[in-house]
């Protein structure tokens, strides 16, 4: 989509700053919507179909679409949907784990991690942060295995893929983590919302796949279609329950809160799950010319460097030399929106994250504005 059409929308990442500021920050997609999606909601307008949501049909069409991709074999019974992923993160702690417990995740890690942790389910945060190898992050698992080992301890919630990195976490961790966590009785909330957008080269498992034959293990999985398919703001997750926690879950969530779900965002994502291949695979080859754009124009830029990611389109960038908070001197000086590090924890400091699920000619555009403010800075 063009520049001007894109300036149409009244979503979030156009309306946040003013318009000569060029939006790359939040996770929204600058593509056309997929044509079943648009066609099942332009039929539910057309019947005025605007009612309370019936999702009774999420959790089959999520099975099937995790079978025919992951061969992931999802009990559709074992399944609750909820609004969105932050809400099933909340949910899934008030209702699995005790007041005044702690909670470990991964920073740099997806900012409402700490937020829905502390403010919502209010528990106590224990980072245990990536590992940074040459460039590239993987997780920690001896500290994991010490904060699982910390009575206090009752659930982790991971990132998989982990936004902000793009890693795609190796399922020999995966299975690890699920060792752990059952021998600790840690629950695990495993939140793979981008994992449909794995790219080119890597390979993504499902964490309660990797964990299949690990007895006692306490877990779910967040999924949904909002991220790959660009409707996040029709509110649609589903919560894929381990059969340990199904029962405890159903009994304690109380019914108002499926009542969240948005009507559009159970038919988007029926539409998505059962009928949304082609775009896909047409957004997926997009994003893999892209993410190739992005880090070969940032390999030229002195003091930046790009992690490569392997999922979804959002680019972690380490920039030397504009200070502690580089998005906001590059927002002032340079008139492109990307999102402050910092807000990722503490390891974030020095970094952006930039989206680049967009045109090859906007990309193009935030890398210039980019690569000016950097040059002036170097000179
Ligand atoms: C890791 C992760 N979890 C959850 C969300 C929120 O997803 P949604 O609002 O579609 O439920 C996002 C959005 O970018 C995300 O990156």
């Amino acid at each position: 989509m063009s520049l001007e059409e894109l300036r149409r929308r009244s979503s979030a990442k156009w309306r946040t700053y003013p318009s000569d500021v060029l939006p790359a920050w939040v996770a929204e997609m600058d593509f056309t919507l997929a044509e079943p999606i648009v066609h099942a909601l332009r039929s539910a307008v057309d019947n005025s179909d605007t009612g309370y949501r019936w999702a009774d049909d999420v959790p089959t069409a999520l099975a099937e679409f995790a079978s025919a991709e992951w061969n992931w074999q999802i009990d559709p019974g074992n399944v609750t949907v909820l609004a969105d992923a932050m809400s099933s993160v909340g949910q899934s702690l008030l209702h699995l784990t005790d007041p005044g417990s702690s909670v470990v995740i991964n920073p740099p890690v997806y900012p409402p991690f700490f937020s829905t942790v502390e403010k919502v389910a209010f528990r106590h945060l224990r980072d245990v942060p990536l590992i940074v190898d040459d460039g590239r992050y993987r997780l920690d698992m001896d500290e994991l295995a010490d904060a699982f080992a910390d009575p206090s301890v009752q659930a982790y919630v991971l990132c998989s893929p982990h936004n902000p990195t793009g890693t795609i976490h190796p399922a020999e961790d995966l299975r690890r983590i699920a060792e752990l966590a059952a021998d600790h009785d840690v629950v695990v909330i495993a939140d793979e919302v981008h994992a449909p957008m794995t790219l080119a080269g890597a390979k993504h498992t499902p964490f309660l796949k990797a964990a299949a034959d690990v007895a006692d293990l306490r877990a779910v999985a967040i999924m949904s279609a909002s991220k790959t398919w660009n409707i996040p703001g029709l509110k649609c997750a589903q919560v894929v329950a381990a059969p340990t926690v199904v029962e405890r879950l159903r009994e304690r969530l109380p019914i108002e809160v499926t009542y969240l779900v948005g009507h559009f965002g159970v038919l988007a994502s029926l539409a998505a799950y059962r009928e949304g291949a082609a775009w896909r695979r047409e957004m997926l080859s997009a994003l893999d010319s892209r993410r190739r754009q992005l880090f070969t124009a940032l390999e030229d830029m002195a003091g930046v460097s790009m992690t490569w990611p392997e999922g979804s389109y959002l680019a972690w960038v380490r920039v030397a030399g504009l200070g502690d908070d580089p998005a906001e001197v590059i927002r002032e000086q340079g008139k492109v929106a990307l999102t402050s590090g910092s807000a990722f924890g503490a390891p974030g400091v020095g970094h952006v994250r930039v989206s680049f699920a967009t045109s090859e000619a906007i990309l193009a555009e935030v890398v210039s504005r980019l690569g000016s403010v950097v040059a002036a800075h170097a000179s």
